[in-house]
């Protein structure tokens, strides 16, 4: 493992090495200490968190205060990856000064190394708002799941020559405004291995084909703990889910069946001890008053 935390020229030179960077989600300090110890590039903390820890149906609910605190974590557990905080939904579309109080937040209380905003057209004078502050800056284009209402459910983009064409203009676009990478979410793989050649910043491809010059997944896709459908473009690693469920269904079994705990998992007294304690429990100055 490299024994220093990614930076962004670190990023920039993997790039022009041809080295792929590795990117998973992590919500909480020990999954994130899993993947620093994996040596992951980039931690993400997505807001996928809406979905795969808080239970909602989209990513539109979660807050910023959820986010931060959800990022704060997982910087407390990351020591050489770089923590990539997403901005939720709301938070940067309704203006600049808006958009830069929220993400000062992220890097002061949630202590993230960048932050990550969805979309092309209209997030570009926030996207350039934002690194003018001072604050890096990671785009997200595709498969943008803050918008998947207007873009009519979880679809793959681009599938298209004139979609491919605006997302190839979105991504360079990105670039201008000075996102130092950017997300290609779902997009068919030889468009984004286009944007890929085009862009001198790095592109993280999720669904986007083996060209990108990384690849981000979610952790519970990864791992097996998925709760319901998995895409079609997750590799699951595990099946951490399956291997949770037999544990605690033995837990459970040994609970009711009184073989848990063994006097092994107990805290050991000297015998004189416990004989004195039980004389006195036996005195009658210690004998239950019962009522009435
Ligand atoms: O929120 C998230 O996890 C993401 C990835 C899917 C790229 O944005």
């Amino acid at each position: 493992m490299s024994a220093h935390k990614r930076s962004l020229p670190e990023l920039a030179g993997m790039k022009m090495r041809g080295e792929k960077i590795a990117t998973v989600t992590a919500y909480d300090a020990p999954s994130a200490r899993i993947a620093d110890a994996a040596d992951i590039d980039v931690i993400l903390v997505g807001d996928s968190a809406a979905m795969a820890v808080l239970g909602h149906e989209s990513t539109a609910p979660i807050t910023v205060d959820e986010m931060i605190m959800l990022t704060a974590a997982v910087a407390r557990g990351t020591r050489h990856a770089l923590v990539l905080a997403d901005m939720p939904f709301g938070s940067y579309q309704v203006s600049d000064a808006r958009a830069i109080e929220n993400a000062v937040r992220f890097v002061k209380e949630g202590r993230a190394d960048a932050v990550k905003v969805e979309g092309g057209g209209e997030t570009l004078a926030r996207v350039a708002a934002l690194v003018g502050a001072g604050i890096p800056v990671v785009g997200h284009i595709g498969l943008t799941p803050q918008s998947v209402t207007m873009l009519g459910g979880y679809k793959p983009q681009g599938r298209t020559a004139a979609e491919a064409r605006r997302l190839h203009a979105e991504a360079v676009a990105l670039q201008e405004a000075g996102c130092f990478a950017v997300v290609l979410e779902a997009i068919p793989a030889p468009v984004a291995a286009q944007i890929t050649r085009t862009l001198q910043i790095a592109t993280i491809g999720i669904g986007s084909g083996a060209s990108c010059d990384g690849q981000v997944l979610v952790w519970h896709d990864v791992l097996g703990l998925t709760h319901g459908r998995v895409p079609r473009f997750v590799k699951q690693y595990a099946e951490l889910g399956a291997g949770a469920l037999t544990a605690l269904e033995s837990y459970v079994a040994e609970v009711r069946g009184g073989r848990f705990p063994e006097p092994r998992h107990t805290y050991p007294m000297a015998e004189n001890e416990t004989d004195l304690f039980a004389a006195e429990m036996a005195a009658p100055s210690n004998s239950v008053k019962k009522s009435g």
